[in-house]
Formats: C-alpha cells, structure tokens, sequence
C-alpha cells in the first residue's frame, strides 16, 4: 500500500482490562455460513455473522451471482436473517466482474463454488490480493476439469469457466490452507464420486463441520478430509461464534498490561483456532478456556485471562502453526516483551498473508529496537521485558488489519501514546476493535 490512509494516534489505556465482553462473529465461519447458503437449496437463516467489509464483499458476491440476501444489522452489531440460495438451478451470469476487496477467503472459496457451473466470471481484488497467489486454487480445480482464463495465472484478476462435468480427485495439497481445502471440497460436491484432499499438517476445519449441516456428508481425519459427490446442499441454519482471531488481540493486550483480568464470551474454542491460547499458556500466561456450549459442530465458550508478568519465550513447530496462523503477528508482540527466544518454525504461508507478515513484523519490530530476524522459513524473535515505545514512534500496517492491530496494542499497552498508518484497514475484521479495548479498560 503506497498512501499512508488513517494515521491513527493510538493513546495509553488508562486503566487495566477488566470484565467480561463479546468479540463480533468468526470471520471463517461468516464467509461460509454466506457462501453455503447461497448455494443451497431454500431459504437459510443465519445469525451472529461478522459486518466487516471482507465478510460484505462474500454478501455482495453472492448477490451479484442470484443469492437473495436478507440480513439485518443486530443491536449488537452482527448481521441476521435469511439468505435464499441458488440451489439446483445454479448462480446467474453477473454482468460485471466480481470484486472481492481484500478479501482472499471470498475470491478463493468463490473459485471452489463457481466451478460446477457453466458461466464466465472474472474476478478482482484489490493491489493487496491482486499480489496474493491463486494458482494453489486453480491448479487443483483445473484437475478437474475447471477452466480459467488465464489458465496458470498466479493472481487476480482470473476469469472462471465451470463445468458441469466436474471429475472427483484426490489431491495432496502443497501447504495447510483451508481456504484451499474448502474450494477443492466445495467443487467436490458436485462431482461425481469422493473427493478427497490431504494436507502436510492440519488446517482449520470449518468447511468439513459445517457442509454436514447442509446436508452434504463428508468424512475428516488428521490431515485429510472428503467429500462425496453429487450432493444437494440444503437450506441451514447456522450461528456464528466470535472470532478466536479477534478476541486474541483483546487477550494479548491482558497478559501485557498489568493488573488486567479479562473474559471473552461466546468465542469459538475450535482446536483448529485457538492454538495462541495453548502458545500463551506456554509462555507462562494464565489463561484458560472452558467450554460452554456446541453450535452444531463447533464447540464455543469463554477465554479468561490475567496479566502474568515474566513470560517466556518458546518455540513452535511448523505443524503447530496453521492453527494460530493469524495470530502471529500479536504473538511476536507479546513475544518481543518476553525472556528469550520465541521462534516460530516453517512461517512461509505468512508471505502469503495480506501483506508479507514476515518481513513486516521483522520491519515493525525492528522500529522498536526489537531483535527479529528470518531464517529461510523460520521467525526468531529475542525478548526484552523492559521494552518501550518512545512517543509518537509511527508504524505501519501497510493495509492489513492484524497488523493495525498488533501494532496499536504497543501504545494501548504502553506508556506513551504512538501511531499507526493505515489504521483504517481493522474494518477488514474488527471494526470496533478500538471501542472494545477502550471499553475493557474503563
Ligand atoms: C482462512 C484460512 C486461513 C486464514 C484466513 C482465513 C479460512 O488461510 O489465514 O484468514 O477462512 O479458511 P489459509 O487457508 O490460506 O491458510
């Protein structure tokens, strides 16, 4: 990103966290509770689903491919209603390309939803997915026997042309992507017997939990799922949790700030999610989660912490990382604060991130005095329990929102009030970050 969009002043927070509090709904599980629907049979009804602009350019998808969306802003802030897919009689040919923003979960499970039908639909986003790679999609739905234009282009945009006789394969993906799992398994249930995918280490399984609730089987194992094909996907019913990946930035703010005790409520607890809980846990940190309920197959409930003081860093294996693979960014920052060495193994996917992840959270460290640094795949950082931002010190998200956020929490946290460029991208997933923290600290 070249302009410098919202520079943000981000003051201390006056008080420690304290008290209970709600994030907004699971960005994965909204994406796919739109999407699903929009392809089933019938009218489906969701609720709790995240209003942020990434989920919004899934809606407007949707609807610019025949989907009847009728979603209302809650009092809480998500959006609810009902949303009356296209089913057997398939999506229309849009009469303009489809923009999918920032968003890389919209345009890469779109891929995997348009691939059994016969219309031509180009795809765009915006320069930051414009640079992000799109062949790991392609390349196994092109197996079978989808066509793009241009066929083996690596970004956006990408014209798609379904088929109606999509063939079911077994594919060994490359790296640990739902989003890729999700695309091949959503064309998978047109196809003509089990489609299966497997993967070097276990991604998040959302689409596996959730496709059964619309009436198409699949079976899941350590590093593997199917789906068989031809299925009917019929109308569900479906309530979004809040966002591990959200409330984790609420949760590193309490372990950093002293004298903070803080309760997420209502949050996702899937194991595929909440590998930062387990990492702070093993930093030292008090944390715990109990498990409060089931919304279908998604287990929910509540995330307390407190401020520990002495954390240590420690070391995460690569086949640990898909689980808290957008939580790396704000454990660096709690890493950098820590004892010793926190190092992250095979991090490559973050590369492949909204921006570069790696090289902007070694750059963001660096502004702070931070000893960060890449070893082929690897991220090592060295801890400095005295760190401090001097006042004024400016960051960068470079438009990704979990930088923003990861960076704001240095002045949240802090003791002298800082900046951060192009804050305005936390609306990608949480745009009311900076009220929540503010209200946590009241
Ligand atoms: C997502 C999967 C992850 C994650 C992204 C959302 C999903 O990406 O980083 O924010 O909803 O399936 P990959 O599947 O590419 O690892």
């Amino acid at each position: 990103m070249s302009s410098k969009g919202t520079s943000q002043r981000i003051n201390p927070l006056a008080n420690p966290l304290k008290g209970s509090i709600t994030v907004p709904g699971d960005k994965s599980i909204s994406h796919r509770s739109v999407l699903f629907s929009a392809m089933a049979e019938g009218t489906s009804r969701v609720t709790g689903v995240l209003d942020s602009e990434d989920v919004r350019a899934s809606i407007e998808a949707v609807q610019k491919l025949g989907a009847e969306v009728n979603l209302e802003k809650m009092p809480d802030g998500s959006l609810a209603g009902g949303i009356t897919g296209w089913g057997s009689a398939g999506p229309k040919q849009p009469d303009s390309p489809i923009y999918c923003g920032n968003s890389g979960t919209t345009a890469r499970l779109l891929m995997g939803v348009l691939a059994p039908w016969e219309i031509d639909v180009r795809i765009e986003g915006d320069e930051s997915l414009s640079k992000r790679p799109m062949r790991r999609i392609t390349a196994p739905l092109m197996k079978m026997g989808v066509d793009f234009d241009p066929a083996g282009a690596e970004t956006l945009p990408i014209t798609e042309h379904g088929t109606a006789a999509l063939k079911a394969i077994s594919y060994d993906s490359p790296m640990a992507s739902a989003q890729l799992k999700t695309a091949v398994l959503l064309a998978g249930v047109y196809a003509d017997g089990t489609t299966t995918i497997n993967e070097p280490s276990v991604s998040r399984n959302h689409t596996e939990l959730m496709l059964p609730e619309y009436g198409v089987e699949t079976t899941a194992a350590e590093r593997t799922a199917s789906v068989f094909g031809p299925a009917q996907m019929t109308a569900a019913e479906v309530v979004v949790p809040g966002d591990p990946s959200s409330a984790a930035f609420l949760v590193c703010a309490a372990a950093m700030k002293p004298d903070s005790a803080i309760q997420i409520e209502n949050v996702s607890l899937n194991a595929g999610r909440t590998g930062f809980v387990r990492t702070l846990e093993r930093m030292g940190a008090q944390i715990e989660t109990t498990c409060t309920g089931m919304s279908g197959k998604e287990p929910y409930g509540v995330i307390s912490v407190q401020y520990t003081p002495g954390l240590k860093g420690c070391e995460i294996p690569g086949s640990k990382i898909a689980a808290l693979v957008d939580e790396i960014p704000v454990l660096a920052l709690v890493a950098a604060k820590a004892h010793g060495v926190t190092v992250f193994r095979d991090a490559g996917e973050l590369r492949a991130k909204e921006t570069d992840r790696l090289a902007c959270v070694v750059e963001g460290l660096a502004t702070l005095g931070v000893d960060a640094w890449t070893e082929g795949d690897d991220l090592f950082i060295e801890g400095n329990p005295d760190l401090c931002a001097p006042e004024g010190m400016v960051f960068d998200s470079f438009g990704d929102h979990r930088l923003a956020m990861t960076w704001a929490l240095i002045g949240l946290c802090g003791s002298k009030p800082i900046v951060v460029d192009n804050f305005e991208s936390v609306a990608v997933s949480y745009p009311t970050f900076l009220d929540d923290i503010e209200r946590l600290s009241e």
